[in-house]
């Protein structure tokens, strides 16, 4: 991982979660990086640990209230707001996530978030009751409106002896993410369309045919070009995901309903396919719900459908690099080379979605197929898989010499 993390000044609000203790570990981390750090501790934060250990570690004062902060000469609440690259909250509390979505200004920390336009981060942790409560999501929902990033807890033990959801994102994730935020924009005015998620042909107006695609592969993509400077448009079919920020969203149902919305963008740099849009469609739509009657089977009749990717690929106002995706559940090289020729597309990136546990799951096993290689990436995080391929969309327009 190249680090642009050096010189960096960030920003650590810790806020008093059982956490808390592990925001020492990520100190001790960002230090090594580099990185120039200043450190406020809430009141209830320093019931759970003790000041002087961060002093120790930092070398440094760690701040705390509002009112004697105004008294020290070299530093203010503004100047603690404004001199920084980013700020990290870490561990986020959820009485904390509620103060921020409400504007409440009552201690030093959030007095600084308020007075800050800077780049604003929150790694929350809490008990799994608390992080599914409608309150906490109406406040998380209020906080990706106002553009504060969210580390989102994972699945784990939790401090309560329970598992769940809830547990703080493990450090050097949380290192890798803020790292990602300073990724150089090298694909800065690139316009990019990415697809994701399933598409949905109708049947009648209660019934549709669907798949399994859950969208993340899609949306990580799109997340990781938009941290390279890249204005990303994302036609979305149907998913549970969070819709992200600094994106232009376009929601889409059927193929033919993709296929305009994407055409509709047009002229952009770089296409990518990765919805899953039916091969097939209703042949005869009924306009009323199909009833059972006495009936022991049903036969519908399908249509092709429109093939997005091989028109995008063959339009007139052709992107730069077309990369499609190829999901088999045999022959996966073989008939993915045979998809790269047949849709006219510049990559392919296949993965076998018979014996990997692919659709729903934060994993993908793939390989980058282009016209004259195929490489085997392991079994990685699809974050991780969506990083992959930026890069190499950064390679290909170096190497064309098309970086602008
Ligand atoms: C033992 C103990 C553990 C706690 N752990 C958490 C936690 O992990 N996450 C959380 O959101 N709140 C937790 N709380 C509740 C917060 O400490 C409480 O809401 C407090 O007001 C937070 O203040 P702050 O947001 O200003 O730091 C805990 C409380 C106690 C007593």
């Amino acid at each position: 991982m190249t680090n642009f993390l050096k010189n960096k000044k960030i920003l650590l609000i810790i806020t008093g979660g059982i956490a808390c203790y592990k925001s020492l570990d990520l100190i001790r981390r960002l230090q090594d990086k580099g990185a120039d750090i200043n450190c406020i501790l809430t009141e209830s934060a320093k019931e759970f640990v003790n000041t002087i250990t961060f002093e120790s570690l930092l070398g440094k004062k760690i701040f705390s209230n509002l009112f004697t902060l105004s008294h020290e000469k070299e530093m203010n609440h503004i100047k603690l707001a404004t001199e920084v690259d980013v700020i990290l909250v870490i561990p986020c509390t959820a009485n904390f996530i509620a103060k921020m979505a409400n504007g409440i200004a009552d201690d030093l920390a959030t007095n600084i978030l308020i007075a800050s336009k800077k780049i604003k981060i929150i790694a929350p942790a809490m008990n799994s009751n608390m992080w599914t409560n409608n309150a906490v999501k109406k406040n998380l929902s209020t906080l990706n409106k106002m553009n504060v990033n969210v580390f989102s807890p994972q699945r784990g033990r939790l401090a309560c002896g329970s598992k769940g959801s809830g547990k703080l994102m493990e450090i050097h994730e949380i290192i890798e993410n803020l790292n990602d935020i300073f990724c150089p924009k090298e694909l800065n005015k690139r316009k990019i369309l990415v697809t994701a998620g399933a598409s949905i042909e109708k049947i009648d107006p209660v019934r549709y045919i669907s798949n399994y695609s859950s969208g993340i592969q899609g949306y990580e993509i799109a997340k990781s070009l938009s941290l390279h400077g890249a204005e990303v448009i994302l036609v979305t079919g149907s998913t549970n995901l969070e819709k992200p920020r600094n994106i232009k969203i376009i929601d889409a149902s059927s193929a033919k309903d993709f296929y305009e919305k994407v055409s509709g963008e047009l002229p952009f740099d770089v296409f990518i396919s990765a919805a899953a849009i039916s091969d097939w469609r209703i042949e005869k739509f009924s306009q009323n719900k199909i009833k059972k009657n006495n009936n022991e089977k049903l036969k519908l009749g399908f249509l092709r459908n429109i093939d997005v990717l091989k028109k995008i690929s063959n339009n007139k106002l052709r992107p730069k690099l077309v990369i499609g995706f190829s999901a088999e559940t045999s022959n996966l090289i073989t008939n993915s080379k045979k998809k790269l020729t047949e849709k006219n597309c510049d990559w392919i990136v296949a993965n076998n979605v018979g014996i990997e546990e692919v659709f729903g799951s934060n994993y993908n096993k793939v390989s980058l197929i282009t016209k004259t290689k195929t490489n085997h990436w392991p079994k990685m995080k699809k974050s991780d898989v969506a990083k992959k391929i930026s890069k190499e969309i950064v390679n290909f327009f170096k190497k064309n010499r098309l970086i602008s």
